[in-house]
């Protein structure tokens, strides 16, 4: 991958860490608050996907749903089918990349040649998110309990695990001028300052008035209604019954979840992959288990 200084480079620490939500927000303050154009490009369409593409192996899988598509399917669903390489290569200046990968697996001159915005999310509310979104999927399609889901991800045994060395080779860059480093809970907490950070290290300006246009146009009660974010256009993809991929959009959720036992294990975990990785989670008080 050939990488170009007008690069907008979206790193989402994994997925399930608020990276529709930050693509969305980044493309309107590049593209001077567009909204008119878009809603009529879906974000799949306006950011190109790098990486390992769960969806081009749904495509390939044998016996998987979506191998049953027409010509016309597979037309419909080829941004998120075809490698993401293909589409870099055939794209213009700017290009809107979104990347799960860590940066270990990305270009070494990344940092130095384009921007960077990489946001990071408490992993409790991670890994309810992934358990969710890994049933709704129709590869890998998990179909166990959220227990057996959790034991899986803290072994490191989930697709994109392991979870923390992800973070961390991001963390340590949080100070280059490249590098905007986010926490979901910041966007839940200060959507507003958020959105003025973001822009100004985009060299933006916008009014307050504007942005506050922006929050409301982000809120997730908005969002999920959102065609042009929401994969609705995947509902024939998409297992029947399952949560939908815009979701709850909490912090602290996973409390719902996790029993004595997990909640002990998670701790030791965090506890210790935090002092490995010096990693420092804010803590705002919208977060719902903050006693
Ligand atoms: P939950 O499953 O906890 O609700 P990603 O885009 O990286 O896959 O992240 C998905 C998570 O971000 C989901 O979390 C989803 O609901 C949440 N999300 C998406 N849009 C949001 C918004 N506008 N506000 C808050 N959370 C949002």
């Amino acid at each position: 991958m050939e990488v170009r200084a007008t690069d907008i480079i979206y790193v989402a620490t994994f997925p399930r860490s608020g990276t529709t939500w930050t693509q969305e927000m980044v493309w309107l303050l590049l593209n001077d608050l567009d909204y008119a154009k878009a809603a009529s490009l879906n974000l799949v369409d306006r950011y190109i996907n790098v990486g390992i593409s769960i969806w081009g192996l749904a495509s390939r899988a044998k016996g998987a749903k979506i191998l049953k598509f027409k010509e016309e399917d597979k037309r419909k669903y080829k941004q998120i089918i075809t490698p993401g390489c293909e589409l870099l290569a055939a794209a213009s200046d700017p290009r809107f990349i979104k990347t799960h990968l860590p940066m270990c697996m990305l270009p070494p001159n990344l940092i130095e040649t384009a921007k960077i915005v990489y946001v990071a999310r408490d992993p409790r509310d991670v890994v309810v998110s992934l358990y969710h979104f890994y049933r709704l999927m129709p590869v890998p399609q998990f179909t166990g309990d959220f227990k057996t889901f959790w034991n899986m991800f803290v072994r490191d045994n989930v697709i994109r695990t392991p979870y923390f060395a992800h973070i961390k080779e991001a963390w340590e860059l949080r100070n280059h001028p490249n590098m905007l480093f986010l926490f979901y809970e910041e966007l839940k907490n200060d959507l507003s300052n958020t959105i003025k950070r973001t822009a100004k290290f985009f060299n933006k300006e916008y009014t307050d008035e504007q942005i506050s246009v922006l929050c409301n146009h982000l809120n997730i009660n908005n969002f999920r209604h959102n065609d042009s974010v929401s994969l609705n256009f995947l509902a024939d993809v998409f297992i029947p019954g399952e949560e939908p991929f815009i979701r709850k959009g909490k912090v602290g959720g996973w409390r719902d979840y996790f029993d004595d036992e997990m909640t002990v294990e998670c701790e030791q975990w965090m506890a210790k992959k935090l002092k490995e990785t010096g990693i420092r989670f804010p803590v705002f008080s919208n977060d719902v288990t903050k006693k």
